[in-house]
């Protein structure tokens, strides 16, 4: 299930509704009623209604089934999102208690995409309306249209981070003989086209990596990528796994003598709710070895590029971004508490300005985390 359909389905549970499966059912309904979505079984028609012809079809369904109280909140709910540190999970939780179970989701949620798409906010009710009504959040697609894919399809210079960790490596096989560290196999959550991948392969310290991502038109590129470097160092494994990657970790952990010292990831693991990220954290640590396996992640933090871009999903760090996407910021102290929580040992923790990495000329702000499943 793809993590977007999770954080939507939170969105309803963390607002009380007793059936969230029935309310996003009922929601996808109205969607198609109002011409948002096509019918059920078939593609979206180039002849479908504008946003806006859909939404003026919310905004009547609105006044037809909201009662007085929720009307006045959808009055106030741009203003309350935009300017006083609203959020939509907590506005979700205020229209169900005010309504009661009777409430329509539909009727709310397209009332109120109609108000802030009156108000101006066009591209952030475009991405509210993709986020909740879009039943599936396609990544594939996202690599077939490159206006949309910030640049994945795109060759870069691996990380420094990458050569931070490999500098890690090194440091810690020379310090430690006798722990036998001279190589590593690493495991990429999200590989992309393979950018980072090919610093990994290069270093003499790397014997084995293992891509995964959801797109196999990104591995092909990988392995195409790769191509050279498998030539001159013949005895490097490597792997490409095209699907999720929270269930490849699962299946790997069970796994007897699948090698993995590094599990690494870039710009992957903000997609996750809360409790996703806690089990993926705990497969991580179910693989590597204590005290010696090391997780590395970079992901977007506060003050990144998008941050506080779009619809607030929880404040003050969860953001539905004008793409669609809902994404997770974390500050400092939310990174450090998470690593600890989930029983990891903190090895590093620096912030990296990475420009253009997201869209042109703009700054995301990273933080580079290197850590060990505590023993
Ligand atoms: C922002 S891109 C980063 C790609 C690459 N790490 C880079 O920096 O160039 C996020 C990547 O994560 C992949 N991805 C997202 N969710 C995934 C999942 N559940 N399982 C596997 N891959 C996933 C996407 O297909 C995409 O390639």
């Amino acid at each position: 299930m793809s993590q977007d359909y999770t954080r939507r389905r939170d969105l309803f549970v963390d607002a009380h509704f007793a059936d969230p499966d029935a309310s996003l059912h009922s929601l996808i309904c109205d969607g198609r009623s109002i011409g948002l979505l096509p019918p059920e079984g078939e593609a979206v028609h180039e002849s479908a209604p504008s946003l806006e012809e859909c939404l003026e079809k919310g905004a009547a369904l609105a006044q037809e089934r909201l009662g007085s109280h929720a009307l006045r909140l959808l009055e106030l709910a741009p203003e309350w999102l935009a300017d006083r540190r609203g959020d939509l999970s907590t506005l979700l939780w205020l229209a169900k208690h005010q309504e009661g179970e009777s409430l329509s989701v539909g009727a709310f949620v397209f009332g109120l995409a109609h108000r802030l798409l009156k108000q101006g906010q066009s591209r952030e009710t475009a991405g509210l309306m993709r986020f909740l009504c879009s039943t599936d959040f396609d990544f594939g697609q996202l690599y077939a249209e490159p206006g949309l894919a910030y640049g994945f399809f795109r060759p870069r210079e691996p990380n420094p981070f990458v050569w931070k960790i490999l500098q890690h490596v090194n440091d810690r096989a020379l310090r430690f003989p006798d722990l036998e560290l001279d190589s590593i196999k690493v495991l990429e959550l999200g590989c992309g086209i393979g950018n980072d991948a090919l610093g990994f392969l290069g270093h003499d310290r790397v014997a084995g990596y293992v891509g995964t991502d959801l797109s196999p038109e990104a591995l092909s590129l990988l392995g195409q990528r790769a191509a050279p470097v498998r030539e001159q160092r013949p005895t490097l494994s490597l792997e490409t796994r095209a699907g999720d990657f929270s269930s490849f970790l699962s299946d790997l952990a069970g796994r007897q003598g699948h090698g993995i010292g590094l599990v690494y990831s870039y710009s992957s693991l903000h997609y996750f709710s809360s409790e996703e990220l806690r089990e993926i954290f705990h497969r991580v640590k179910l693989l590597l070895e204590p005290g010696l396996g090391l997780f590395a992640f970079g992901i977007k933090g506060e003050g990144s590029i998008w941050d506080g871009q779009g619809v607030p999903l929880y404040r003050p760090d969860v953001w539905i971004n004008c793409d669609g996407q809902s994404r997770w910021f974390p500050s400092r102290d939310a990174i450090v508490a998470l690593t600890d929580r989930m029983g990891f040992e903190l090895r590093l923790h620096e912030w990296y300005e990475h420009w253009g990495y997201s869209e042109d000329g703009e700054k995301d702000l990273f933080h580079y985390v290197i850590c060990s499943p505590r023993r």
